[in-house]
């Protein structure tokens, strides 16, 4: 497959990649070149190719490792339980169809929550809004380069608890940072029809994390879902977290993406924090979330 990877003029992070074709399945050269896009670039921007289906784009993300299939945590699970639905739209019974609405969604690193947390992640735009969104993303291997050597070195001995619980709950009591505000609504449908999902994980990880393939250290905390550091007292954890995260996203490290429908963006979760902004909830957003395993 003849990809051509640029990177993004004067952005922090982050290239264009031309040339996908999502009825191909992906020769082990093209592969390895993402990867190293990815090492190199952290986020790749493909564009111009045509909507890949449900089928291509998990063919497309499978083809860097097992696939988690976070759709059953959040009871949105398809005929793909690999695709996370996330979207504000709503079914005619009243229940959301995917995971979110159109609030803000704080910096985080996808599935940090879980044991084995996510390592690449496919964002793809099928529906937007007029007023769409940016997400943002922020170099966390930078992060930590850029802390004094005695911090990393105290911050190497310590491990934080992830959790999405703060979340859900809530979405579910309506406040604006509305993950998943009919989170408990599709739980009352499912117990209803019996189906039986398993509950949203929890999980402790080390604060300094070695990337499993290319070795190298993140920072690896998150104002969105890092709850606490081990070991510590509440307010001590509180106070380092805060400071980690005032460091972690300085706007000098950041690449706003702004995206146009079809825009599959694939990036490195550990290693890239990410966010995104609130719009105006009368407008649709609906977006296919595909994550890698760790
Ligand atoms: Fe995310």
């Amino acid at each position: 497959m003849g990809l051509d990877i640029t990177p993004l003029h004067d952005e922090p992070l982050g290239a264009l990649v031309r040339g996908w074709d999502p009825g191909q399945p992906l020769d082990a050269a093209s592969r390895d070149r993402i990867s190293a896009g990815l090492g190199d670039h952290l986020v790749l921007v493909f564009r111009g190719h045509r909507q890949p289906t449900d089928d291509e784009l998990v063919r497309f993300a499978q083809s860097f490792g097992p696939l988690i299939k976070g759709s059953e945590w959040f009871r949105d699970a398809g005929e793909r339980p690999e695709i996370l639905p996330v979207t504000n739209a709503v079914g005619e019974d009243g229940i959301p169809l995917g995971t979110g609405g159109a609030g803000p969604l704080e910096w985080h690193a996808d599935y940090s929550y879980v044991e084995r947390p996510g390592k690449e992640s496919f964002l793809n735009a099928v529906v937007l809004p007029p007023d769409a969104p940016c997400t943002y993303f922020c170099n966390q291997y930078d992060a930590l380069t850029e802390l004094p050597a005695a911090k990393v070195g105290e911050m190497r001995g310590l491990r934080a608890h992830h959790s999405l619980a703060e979340y859900v709950e809530r979405g579910v009591n309506g406040d604006e940072h509305d993950l998943d505000t009919g989170f408990e609504a599709k739980r009352r449908r499912d117990e209803e029809l019996g189906i039986d999902r398993p509950p949203i994980p929890e999980a402790e990880h080390p604060v300094v994390l070695t990337h499993p393939d290319t070795g190298r250290e993140i920072l690896y905390v998150s104002r969105g879902l890092t709850r606490r550091i081990m070991g510590m007292s509440r307010d001590d954890s509180n106070a380092l977290l805060k400071e980690m995260h005032q460091h972690s996203t300085r706007p000098e490290r950041i690449y706003a993406h702004r995206w146009e429908v079809g825009d599959l963006v694939v990036f490195d979760t550990l290693g890239a924090l990410h966010r995104r902004d609130a719009w105006d909830p009368r407008g649709t957003r609906v977006m296919r979330q595909l994550s890698t395993s760790c």
